[in-house]
């Protein structure tokens, strides 16, 4: 692999190399996504020396859609793009490089699945015709994107990720400090888009899901190297972290809709234990899968220093000589693909990724069972699938 030296990279080489990233990936495929980067913007040295031609080169791939969501995209089409719309519209003629970023994390091809979910659970509760509700629908999906999408460009900032959604991520381009002003952008823009309808019980929920959102990934942050946390910590970070957002997501469509306290429970159930098993997927996926396909690079977890739940259960079965290699891997940043490889066959020899897929299984079983008897039986189908299939991820 082909690394860039810091050295070479004084700053006219690098603002080269940065239009001309923009340029290829452009050309490749989403030439409605970039202008060029603004040039007074304060480039990310450190951050783009790291950056090699094998990343550029996987950067020109898209990650794979996942077929067994097609049925919830179709159904949610129409609604998810003017989600997508009311998002990238309210940026327009805004300063440089807001309504860059914003596009680049927007536009990247991420599934918007927690606002799909919000929009086929509205549904669900038999809101099809009540437009006022569909509406409410749009304005929440889009304040639910922007939070998460918010917490995408920190997230790459706090993991020092390299690639998101098969693109550079965006403090590689516009460097960390654009990104995290636009995260806190995007984040405000999501309170601005949930006050446009009154209801405060969403509010509530939403203000709330936030908190539970950072506290999970200060958590993270701070029990990363720690060797010692449990399955049990390390689920409860799952959940603030991911199932939290989903919960809310399904949670805010049962509030629109007026559901019985009954349903909104179910509802908030179904939304939480896919997002556990949706994430629990995500982090063997973070070991077994292909950077080509994740759209990110494979093993950054470990490099990040991050303990997920498959190595927590990795950690409680090996003997002390293992530990010792892992705890030597997760303190550096550059582990290769060999190492990252060593540590999934550990894994997979103590059986923690069948271990971790039960426990995704029982979740996303969970969450399908969850909506059993509400609504109607086609669509309460396509929901139930797309939470079953979320393991499929893995084959
Ligand atoms: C991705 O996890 C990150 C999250 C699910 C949440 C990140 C939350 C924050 C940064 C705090 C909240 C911020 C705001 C603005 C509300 P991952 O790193 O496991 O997944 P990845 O591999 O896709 O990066
Ligand atoms: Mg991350």
């Amino acid at each position: 692999m082909t690394t860039l030296s810091a050295d070479s990279l004084k700053r006219g080489k690098l603002r080269a190399l940065r239009e001309s990233r923009v340029r290829v990936w452009s050309s490749k495929m989403l030439p409605m996504l970039f202008s060029s980067p603004n040039p007074d913007t304060n480039p990310d040295t450190e951050a783009a020396s790291e950056f090699s031609a094998e990343d550029a080169m996987l950067s020109s791939l898209q990650p794979k859609p996942f077929e067994d969501f097609a049925a919830l995209y179709a159904e949610t089409e129409q609604e998810t793009h003017a989600v997508s719309r009311l998002l990238l519209e309210e940026t327009l003629g805004l300063a440089t490089p807001l309504p860059d970023v914003v596009r680049h994390i927007v536009a990247s091809g991420g599934k918007r699945l927690r606002s799909r979910l919000l929009i086929a659970s509205a549904k669900l509760l038999g809101c099809q015709s009540k437009k006022k509700v569909l509406q409410g629908t749009i304005l929440l999906g889009g304040a639910i994107e922007a939070i998460h999408c918010a917490s995408l460009l920190h997230d790459d900032v706090v993991d020092g990720s390299k690639m998101r959604r098969g693109l550079p991520a965006a403090h590689h381009v516009w460097g960390a400090q654009a990104s995290v002003l636009v995260g806190d952008f995007l984040f405000a823009r999501a309170f601005d888009l949930m006050c446009r309808q009154s209801e405060m019980k969403i509010l509530t929920l939403l203000s709330q899901t936030a908190l539970r959102l950072t506290q999970g990934e200060v958590r993270q942050l701070y029990s990363a190297r720690a060797l010692s946390m449990t399955p049990d910590e390390s689920l409860d970070i799952v959940r603030d972290k991911t199932g939290a957002l989903f919960r809310a997501a399904t949670l805010s469509a049962a509030l629109l809709a007026r559901a019985s306290t009954q349903k909104q429970r179910a509802l908030a159930l179904f939304g939480e234990q896919f997002g556990i098993g949706y994430q629990l997927t995500d982090d063997m996926l973070d070991y077994l899968g292909e950077s080509r396909t994740l759209g990110k690079s494979r093993g950054d977890d470990l490099r990040d220093g991050k303990i997920t739940y498959p190595l927590v259960l990795c950690l409680s079965r090996i003997g002390r000589k293992q530990r010792r290699r892992i705890e030597q891997l997760l303190v550096r940043s550059d582990c290769a693909s060999g190492e990252i490889d060593e540590v999934a066959s550990l894994m997979r020899e103590t059986g923690c990724f069948d271990d971790c897929a039960s426990v995704a299984k029982k979740a996303l079983v969970a969450g399908a069972e969850a909506l059993e008897g509400i609504g109607d039986a086609r669509l309460r189908g396509i929901l139930q699938h797309a939470c079953l299939a979320s393991l499929g991820r893995l084959s």
